[in-house]
C-alpha cells in the first residue's frame, strides 16, 4: 500500500485495501464467486427497506458479454477487456412505502444503489477479487442490450477481475495504476453546520 492511503483515523485495512485496478489477469470468474459479491450487495442497506437495486451480469466467456461491453467508452473498454465479468448495477426509481398501496417516486433510490455497489467491492476485495465502477458508457444503448424497463435507472457498469501486473495495460494506463489518496477530513467532515476547511 502507498503512502496514499494512509487514514487519519483507525479503520479497517479493507477500507484502503478497497481499490479500484485496470489491470486484469482475464481469468474467468466462477458463477458461485459472483454470486456471493451479489449476495453481499442484497443485504446493503435501503431507505425503508425498498431494495431498489437490480443487477445484471455477463462473464467474458458467455454470449451475454458482447452486447454489455460494446456499450462501454473506448477508454473503458481498453481496460475492462481482461475483466472476468461485468454487472450493470440499476435502481427502480419508485417504491411502494409502508402505509400505501401506490408506487410513488423513491427519491433514494441512486442512493441506496450505491451501497450495494460499495458491499460488492468490499466483498471482492475480500475475495481477492477487485471490482471497478464505471460511468462511462452509452446508456441508451445499454438499456437496449439489457432490456431494461423505463422505470428503473441504469446507476453504473462494474467491471470484476483478478488483479494483474500494469504492464498487461496500455502505455499510457499504467501509470495510473495505483492506489489514489482522498481529501484531507477536515475538508470533507464539519462539526454542526456547513463549515469545511478550504
Ligand atoms: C460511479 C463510478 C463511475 C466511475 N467511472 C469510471 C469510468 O468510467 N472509468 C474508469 O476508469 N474509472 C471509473 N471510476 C473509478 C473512479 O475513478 C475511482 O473509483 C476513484 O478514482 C477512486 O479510486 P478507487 O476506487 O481506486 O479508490 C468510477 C467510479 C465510480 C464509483
Amino acid at each position: 500500500m502507498t503512502d496514499m492511503r494512509q487514514s487519519e483515523y483507525p479503520i479497517d485495512p479493507l477500507f484502503t485495501e478497497r481499490w479500484s485496478p485496470r489491470a486484469f489477469t482475464g481469468e474467468s470468474i466462477a458463477e458461485d464467486v459472483l454470486m456471493t459479491l451479489l449476495e453481499a450487495a442484497r443485504w446493503a442497506p435501503s431507505s425503508y427497506n425498498a431494495q431498489p437495486w437490480r443487477f445484471v451480469y455477463v462473464r467474458r466467456e458467455t454470449p451475454g458479454w458482447k452486447p454489455v461491453f460494446d456499450t462501454l467508452v473506448e477508454f473503458n473498454q481498453s481496460w475492462a477487456q481482461r475483466a472476468a465479468a461485468l454487472v450493470v448495477i440499476m435502481s427502480a426509481k419508485e417504491a411502494v412505502f409502508p402505509g400505501s398501496t401506490e408506487s410513488e417516486l423513491n427519491p433514494w433510490h441512486s442512493f441506496d444503489a450505491g451501497a450495494a455497489w460499495a458491499s460488492l467491492a468490499f466483498q471482492a476485495t475480500l475475495l481477492g477479487w477487485a471490482a471497478h465502477g464505471m460511468a462511462g458508457f452509452d446508456a441508451d444503448q445499454l438499456r437496449q442490450a439489457v432490456q431494461v424497463p423505463e422505470g428503473y435507472a441504469i446507476e453504473a457498469v462494474v467491471a470484476i477481475g483478478k488483479r494483474a501486473d500494469k504492464s498487461v495495460l496500455p502505455a499510457e494506463l499504467q501509470s495510473l495504476e495505483a492506489p489514489n489518496g482522498r481529501l484531507p477530513l477536515a475538508q470533507l467532515v464539519a462539526e454542526g453546520t456547513f463549515r469545511f476547511e478550504a
